[in-house]
């Protein structure tokens, strides 16, 4: 009896039974990308197999891309999962209409193709749905990728590079199962840790300096990253890009959407194992992933088994040294300098609130405003240098991201950030009470079109409207002759190839003239028909977006706006 309890701990000295080896994604790399999402199943624990989304030949979660700085990329996306989807390259400094923002819907069936040049830096990555109100459910169930940008200054560092050799993608995701085994995108008790899909994953790494590309792709849970026995590591790039030298630290929080490249020396360890680790009992308390706060009757459960608790995220097997092995890390990295808060031409704030200071599920809001597709928050000159400055005036923190451009952190509370914020980022976490202002510029992309989001990357919160939308204007905005109310009536709207317009305060028989202008009132060619009192404009030339249709019959005008999808 004894012997046999021996063997069985001997052979599951180093994996567990109920273990898992991390699965690594495949890679697609070039310059011309194919990307089928579709419906799956996964049979992740005994019982009822889970439905999922997957990207090509995977059932869970989509191939890791590679691009490269500088190239000129094609991306075809093939909507397959049954619903209209879009898809969003999180990070990537884009035009809006490459953005996959929630205006560049793909129907069921239909491909979508945007092409592009990479001008980000090497950093990592990743893509997943921007659906209106359904990013959570889409991007839970697997709907999502890692993809990471390489360039020239970064291959010339003498850094770990070989994809699951040295250099390791970690998606991270906490999710909550039914009792039937399937997702629940708003589910606030996520028990399960995934990473790359893998439940219970251990891994083996060589006993060298090894990467780790860590992604928090939850839709809710801050991690606060570390390793067994506050083992130190070295943080090399935050969300877009190296950071001007490697900063030692044993911890580094991510909350949704956030993405840290660190080295972990594992040289002279062969043998031993150590674990990835969340040390959630250091998170404060409103930061999900913290202890939970005490809660008012009758308001959802939150009390996550995970939550102000420090556990195991990955198992690591410290295995022989491969060929060639990395056994430093370079004491710089690339040069980059912040913007400082005296180059700015306009600051923006946002107070992020709750209809009472004791509402801990939402809705949440941004200066006491839903997102509405029909408002555009912002009008920003192309090239202005910003400081946005954010309050938390809820009991909540919020990762809060912008699309399009990076930003640098310029302070907390009025206070320097950690060193392991430095750098270029798209996602910062801000916490309840707190106010932090970061700085960036606006540039390269002007286009009236199309608006670029701002939003909470806690899922559930953007989805149930924790966004706001901006354009980037290449030209001073003239739409002030666009003043009169509306009095007629457009329809449909949004709108699809043509809308029709009725008045009846406008004369009978009379010419009406229309003009159609885009979000900053340049005018657009738009042909169309007079019926009466009624005009049926051609609208199936107009790129999606905002626009304002002004009727006059000589004597008096009218304007509306109206959206085209
Ligand atoms: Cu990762 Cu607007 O999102
Ligand atoms: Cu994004
Ligand atoms: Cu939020």
């Amino acid at each position: 009896m004894k012997k046999i309890f021996l063997l069985l701990i001997a052979c599951y000295c180093t994996q567990a039974i109920g273990q898992h080896m991390l699965f690594i994604p495949d890679t697609l790399s070039g310059t011309t990308f194919n990307l089928t999402v579709h419906r799956d199943s996964v049979q992740f624990f005994p019982g009822v197999i889970t439905q999922t989304f997957g990207v090509n030949t995977n059932k869970y979660l989509g191939p890791t891309l590679f691009m490269h700085k500088g190239d000129s990329v094609s991306l075809t996306v093939n909507n397959q999962i049954g619903d209209t989807t879009t898809m969003h390259w999180h990070g990537l400094h884009v035009a809006p209409k490459n953005d996959g923002g929630p205006f560049s819907m793909i129907m069921n069936g239909m491909s979508w193709n945007p092409q592009f040049v990479v001008r980000n830096n090497a950093a990592t990555y990743w893509y997943h749905p921007h659906m209106m109100a359904k990013t959570a459910q889409q991007a839970i169930k697997g709907d999502a990728g890692m993809l990471i940008v390489r360039d020239d200054a970064e291959a010339a560092l003498p850094l770990p590079r070989r994809y699951g050799l040295d250099d390791f993608p970690i998606v991270v995701q906490s999710v909550e199962l039914d009792s039937v085994n399937q997702f629940m995108p708003k589910g606030m008790v996520d028990s399960i840790v995934l990473v790359n899909g893998t439940d219970s994953p251990y891994v083996s790494m060589p006993a060298q300096v090894v990467r780790l590309r860590l992604l928090n792709a939850s839709g809710e849970r801050t991690f606060d990253f570390g390793f067994t026995a506050n083992k130190s590591f070295k943080l090399i790039a935050n969300d877009d890009g190296l950071l001007p030298a490697p900063v030692n630290t044993t911890r580094i929080w991510l909350s949704p959407g956030e993405r840290a490249e660190v080295l972990l020396d594992l040289t002279g360890m062969n043998g031993q194992t150590i674990y990835l680790m969340s040390y959630g009992s250091e998170l404060p308390m409103g930061v999900q992933g913290g202890p939970t706060m005490p809660m008012p009757p009758g308001s959802p459960l939150m009390n996550s088994p995970l939550n102000g608790i420090n556990f195991n995220i990955l198992q690591i097997n410290v295995g022989p040294q491969t060929t060639a092995p990395v056994i430093s890390i370079p004491a710089t990295l690339v040069p980059d300098t912040a913007y400082t808060a005296s180059m700015a031409n306009a600051t923006r704030t946002i107070n992020m609130t709750a209809d009472s200071a004791m509402v801990m599920d939402g809705p949440f809001y941004f200066n006491h405003n839903l997102f509405d597709m029909m408002r555009i928050d912002y009008r920003i000159p192309l090239n202005n240098i910003e400081i946005w400055s954010i309050t938390d005036s809820t009991m909540v923190a919020h990762p809060f991201h912008m699309h399009d451009v990076h930003f640098y952190i310029l302070d907390r509370n009025g206070n320097a950030p950690d060193p392991t914020e430095r750098g270029r980022k798209d996602v910062v976490l801000v916490k309840s009470m707190e106010t932090v202002r970061f700085i960036a510029k606006f540039d390269d992309f002007g286009d009236t079109s199309t608006p670029y989001m701002y939003h909470c990357h806690i899922l559930m919160h953007e989805d149930d409207g924790m966004m706001g939308q901006f354009i980037v204007t290449p030209y001073p905005e003239k739409v002030d002759d666009l003043t009169n109310p509306s009095s007629f009536t457009l329809y449909p709207n949004p709108v699809g190839d043509v809308v029709t317009i009725e008045s009846t305060t406008l004369a009978r028989n009379r010419d009406l003239s229309w003009k159609v202008y885009s979000i900053v009132g340049g005018e657009v060619a738009v042909s169309g028909q007079q019926e009466q009192q009624k005009i049926v404009l051609n609208t199936s030339k107009l790129a999606v977006g905002m626009y304002f249709v002004k009727i006059s019959d000589g004597s008096s005008s009218y304007v509306q706006k109206f959206i085209k999808l």
